[in-house]
């Protein structure tokens, strides 16, 4: 397979996958790599930083705050419903029939409605991007899915979609299957007219008609797509906290990563509690002013040795693969030189 690397952060919501997923690309940047970042949920300041939005379903180029970096860093949000307006512009059999589609009204609220389409049209904006030449490695934030696995199911979701019976009936109107359909669905579509209304169903059944002649296109693109998630030009990057919770949802994230053939070549411990050289013989300094800042000290240690314990944890369950700490940051990573931070703590992960 051809194109650019690609690595997808994964893990717990809220740990820093966003945040990460930009703190590589802009390392890579600098080590010399075109790289392209897609984020998902980005902060709004994070956005900004990084003039993202979500009209433009196209990678925009992020200029360095000062002097140059040998490579590029792009940046695109992914807008899920402009993603599956391409793909539908692209597997139409002609201009018209994507036109007909682009303005049915069941297809404008699918999108939010069709559950995985988030995570697919993920995948989808992923494998375009990978493909692109102008880029060496494309990035990808990975949506705060409950099951963070969706996103690597999402393409084999959308052929199992489309293998489904009733969602083929519907989507070929051959003669045996008008009459099937006239036949067992009229009771179901009278029934949904009535509660949903006619003009629902009206919507419905012109939608799948629209489709007929997609689906062949749409099933391949989904296969490749599926593939190149398991190739070898695609890595997994598990991003954690170094906090019970976390570390119990990242382990269980693992052995299903695993179980699905997805190869996770790294670990991002994110946001660390400093840590303080040792107060030797704290107690003397119990009851002097600076009583109450040792205590803190010694409560910084603790934190510091339990969060040691949980990455303990995640070493020994990945023993063959690289780990960075990020420590905690005094501010919130909404900036280029934020982000700059970040990355100097993540080694040479993009290599
Ligand atoms: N190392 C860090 N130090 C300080 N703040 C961080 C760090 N990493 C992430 N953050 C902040 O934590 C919040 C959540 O990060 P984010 O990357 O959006 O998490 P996720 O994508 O996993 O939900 C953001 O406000 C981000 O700026
Ligand atoms: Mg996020």
């Amino acid at each position: 397979m051809s194109g650019a690397r690609v690595v997808v952060c994964v893990g717990p919501g809220g740990v820093g996958k966003t945040t990460a997923a930009a703190a590589l690309a802009l390392q890579a940047a600098r080590s010399g790599l075109k790289a392209c970042v897609v984020t998902i949920d980005p902060a709004r300041r994070l956005a900004d930083a990084l003039g993202v939005d979500t009209l433009g379903n196209e990678p925009h180029l992020v200029s360095p705050p000062t002097g140059d970096w040998p490579g590029q860093l792009w940046a695109v949000m992914l807008d899920a419903q402009g993603t599956f307006d391409q793909l539908v512009s692209r597997y139409a059999t002609s201009p018209s029939q994507a036109d007909a589609i682009l303005r049915n009204r069941l297809y404008r609220n699918l999108a939010g409605a069709l559950s995985g389409t988030q995570e697919y049209m993920a995948v989808e904006k992923l494998y375009e991007l990978q493909q692109d030449p102008r880029f060496d490695l494309v990035v990808v934030d990975t949506p705060p899915a409950q099951h963070a696995l969706d996103f690597l199911e999402a393409p084999a979701h959308l052929v199992r979609m489309l293998d489904n019976r009733v969602f083929r009936l519907l989507m070929t109107p051959t003669r045996a299957g008008v009459r099937v359909l006239e036949m067992g669905a009229h009771l179901m579509l009278r029934t949904i007219a009535k509660v949903a209304g006619g003009q629902v169903v009206a919507d419905t059944l012109e939608f799948f008609s629209q489709f007929d002649g997609m689906e062949a296109g749409f099933r391949a693109r989904a296969d490749r797509a599926n593939e190149l998630l398991r190739s070898g030009q695609t890595s997994f990057l598990l991003v954690c906290s170094p906090r019970v919770d976390a570390v119990d949802e990242a382990l269980h994230l693992v052995v299903r990563l695993k179980g699905a053939g997805a190869s996770l070549n790294a670990v991002v411990i994110n946001r660390s509690y400093p840590r303080f050289a040792p107060i030797a013989d704290p107690a003397r300094f119990a009851s002097s002013a600076l009583g109450p800042l040792v205590a803190n000290l010694d409560e910084l240690a603790q934190v510091a040795a339990s969060e040691d314990e949980q990455v303990a944890r995640v070493a020994g369950a990945l023993p063959d693969v690289r780990f960075a700490r990020v420590p905690l940051l005094a501010r919130e990573v909404c900036d280029i030189a934020s982000l700059a931070e970040v990355a100097s703590y993540l080694g040479e992960q993009a290599e």
